[in-house]
């Protein structure tokens, strides 16, 4: 009973804010290349890349991917090496893993065309609540609420609402409350609106811009000076902290990649091979002459960090120069340049990819 007279209000509180948005993202929306041409396949790959990272990080990623893939049967037929690569640096790989596989699905139950129904998008691999509602909205004008961390905020502040927003009881209710008042006849825009006032005036960390906000009248955690308070969040978990060495195994000017396995943590993705724990380089050495390793050379490389959402990886390295190829399981050893464009190598070994690039780059002058 106390949750739905909770909800009753809020939906009061939240209904004379669609008129006010739209004319805000009317004047203020970003101009995005997904926005000018809002077709279904233009809109999926774009809110897949948009759970990645911010919106000016995935722009290059989307136009590239886009000319490399420009439909779903194209997605549905690419070889895993090329999807990989044009999703490197993105990470969660099997994000692009799974738009292949809703691709290939789609080829063959709702013949190449994104069905034009919530459930059914929902029902396909990788799109969740989340993706199905901005395509629905967005790119078929179905009238249902998306509900991401920005949208979170916004109502959160907005209704002066202290409860955890990180909860599937927070966003299913804040779910519904939204499908009341959303305007039937512009489902996506008043989405994105929402989305863009999150991402753009409404920011988090008690920095709002609340003077340029359509909403801000009526915000209750602006009236009260909860703006620094709400949304409130679970405590973050400390993060595991692994320590790597990683290897640059070179050897007659070809260098050493490994496949990760097909489980777990960048499932399946090229690597440098590495040592568990922080080895020194005598170490390093060492452990490699007892698994066969001759080595003629052996210089640091630098250390690196990579956060992961659970887990913190801090890299050390070593250049190495071996007089022999390594027999390790999975090892390949491949040209730089070849390396370099064809595979995907996580954006977290960026340090060691830019020295291999810039080892192949001296070797071309000389
Ligand atoms: N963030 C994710 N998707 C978005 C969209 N369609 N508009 C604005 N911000 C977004």
């Amino acid at each position: 009973m106390k949750a739905e007279k909770e909800q009753n209000q809020n939906t009061q509180m939240l209904t004379g804010i669609a008129e006010p948005l739209l004319a805000w993202y009317r004047g203020h929306a970003r101009v995005l290349p997904w926005r000018e041409r809002p077709e279904p396949y233009r809109v999926w790959v774009s809110e897949i890349m948009l759970q990645q990272t911010r919106v000016e990080a995935v722009k290059p990623y989307y136009e590239r991917f886009l000319s490399a893939l420009p439909s779903i049967a194209a997605l549905a037929e690419a070889p895993e090496e090329q999807l990989l690569k044009l999703w490197e640096g993105l990470g969660y790989y099997s994000r692009v893993r799974n738009l292949q596989k809703a691709a290939q699905k789609v080829m063959q139950e709702y013949g190449g065309a994104l069905p034009a129904s919530y459930e059914q998008l929902k029902s396909l691999p990788g799109i969740g609540e989340y993706t199905a509602g901005a395509i629905a909205s967005i790119a078929f004008g179905i009238a249902v609420p998306v509900v991401d961390g920005n949208v979170l905020r916004v109502i959160s502040r907005i209704t002066g609402s202290f409860e955890q927003v990180d909860t599937a009881a927070c966003k299913k209710r804040i779910w519904k409350e939204l499908g009341q008042i959303m305007p039937g006849d512009a489902p996506g825009d008043f989405n994105q609106a929402l989305m863009e006032l999150g991402a753009t005036v409404c920011l988090p960390n008690g920095a709002p811009l609340c003077e340029r906000c359509p909403l801000a009248d009526g915000c209750i955690a602006r009236a009260n000076g909860w703006i620094p308070q709400i949304p409130v969040r679970a405590p973050k978990k400390q993060k595991k902290v692994e320590h790597h060495t990683v290897l640059l195994l070179w050897q007659d000017g070809k260098i050493a990649l490994q496949r990760r396995q097909e489980k777990g943590l960048l499932a399946g993705m090229w690597q440098f091979p590495s040592l568990a724990g922080r080895l020194s380089r005598e170490e390093t050495k060492q452990e490699l002459e007892r698994q066969g390793a001759e080595i003629l050379e052996i210089r640091p490389a630098g250390q690196a960090q990579h956060i992961f959402t659970h887990i913190i990886w801090k890299m050390n390295g070593y250049d190495i120069c071996l007089k022999q190829p390594l027999g390790w399981e999975g090892l390949q050893f491949w040209e730089p340049k070849e390396m370099l464009e064809r595979a995907a190598l996580p954006a977290a070994f960026r340090h060691y990819t830019a020295l291999v690039r810039q080892a192949a780059e001296k070797e071309r002058e000389e």
